[in-house]
């Protein structure tokens, strides 16, 4: 698919999403390529990283964040208790914040929103709090906004991000146990009403069981929606 999208949206495997905008700025999220199974190679020597966004604390999320902040000096939103810890860290242009605020990045948009989870961070034998567990509603310059889930279950106030914000693409986790399954994400589809939706958290080891095909499924009798499916590396824009 190209040119639909409104932003190039490349999977780096797991949870970890690269967007390009058509503006030329780059936004990771949930960095995690070291120790990454599905992390492709393309992943390994990101450059230019205009703004990190963090959606909670677990290493699948977070892993690589200290390391990617020190090399590509990105702009970093993340709630304010994982900010504290990466300021810790020695993390710089830090941007603390809460649910429902919206920082305003090098031109990009990023507002928290709900995600249904948990969020610690592991710190070698430690286990620190690390806040509530987030999604973002990301806009790019040209106005079109994309809604990054992050590791959630459904709740009935996707409808509510949906009727806000109105993306055009939602990213969700599909790979159940520790997320959505298939199932649950198809409702989330409806609840939420963005045309393109695009699965991640899936396929990274057994455990997570969800598929594409499954999502596509039970999307099938809706119309409305099309399942962007992508291979750890691949970029649908
Ligand atoms: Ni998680
Ligand atoms: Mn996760």
């Amino acid at each position: 698919m190209s040119g639909t999208l409104g932003v190039s949206i490349t999977w780096l495997g797991h949870a970890t999403v690269l967007y390009r905008s058509a503006a030329g700025k780059s936004v990771l999220v949930d960095p995690w390529i070291e120790g990454n199974p599905s992390s492709p190679p393309a992943a390994k020597d990101l450059k230019s990283i205009d703004v990190l966004l963090i959606t909670h604390g677990h290493s699948d999320h977070i892993a690589d964040a200290v390391a990617i902040a020190k090399r590509c000096h990105p702009d970093v939103a993340c709630n304010f208790e994982i900010s504290l810890y990466l300021a810790s860290r020695g993390v710089e242009r830090l941007h603390g914040m809460n649910k429902g605020g919206t920082v305003s990045l090098r031109g990009i948009k990023a507002t928290m929103v709900q995600a249904i989870h948990s969020s610690t961070i592991q710190d070698g034998d430690r286990l620190i709090p690390a806040g509530e567990p987030a999604g973002f509603v990301i806009e790019f310059e040209n106005g079109t906004r994309v809604y990054h889930a992050g590791d959630t279950g459904i709740f009935g106030d996707m409808k509510l991000i949906g009727e806000i914000y109105k993306p055009t693409v939602a990213v969700l986790p599909i790979g159940d146990l520790y997320t959505m399954g298939p199932m649950e994400a198809a409702a989330a589809a409806k609840l939420i009403g963005a045309r393109h939706i695009v699965p991640i958290h899936h396929s990274t080891f057994p455990a997570l069981t969800g598929t594409p095909a499954e999502l596509k499924r039970r999307l099938a009798v809706w119309p409305d929606f099309e399942v962007v499916e992508l291979k750890p590396g691949e970029t649908a824009s």
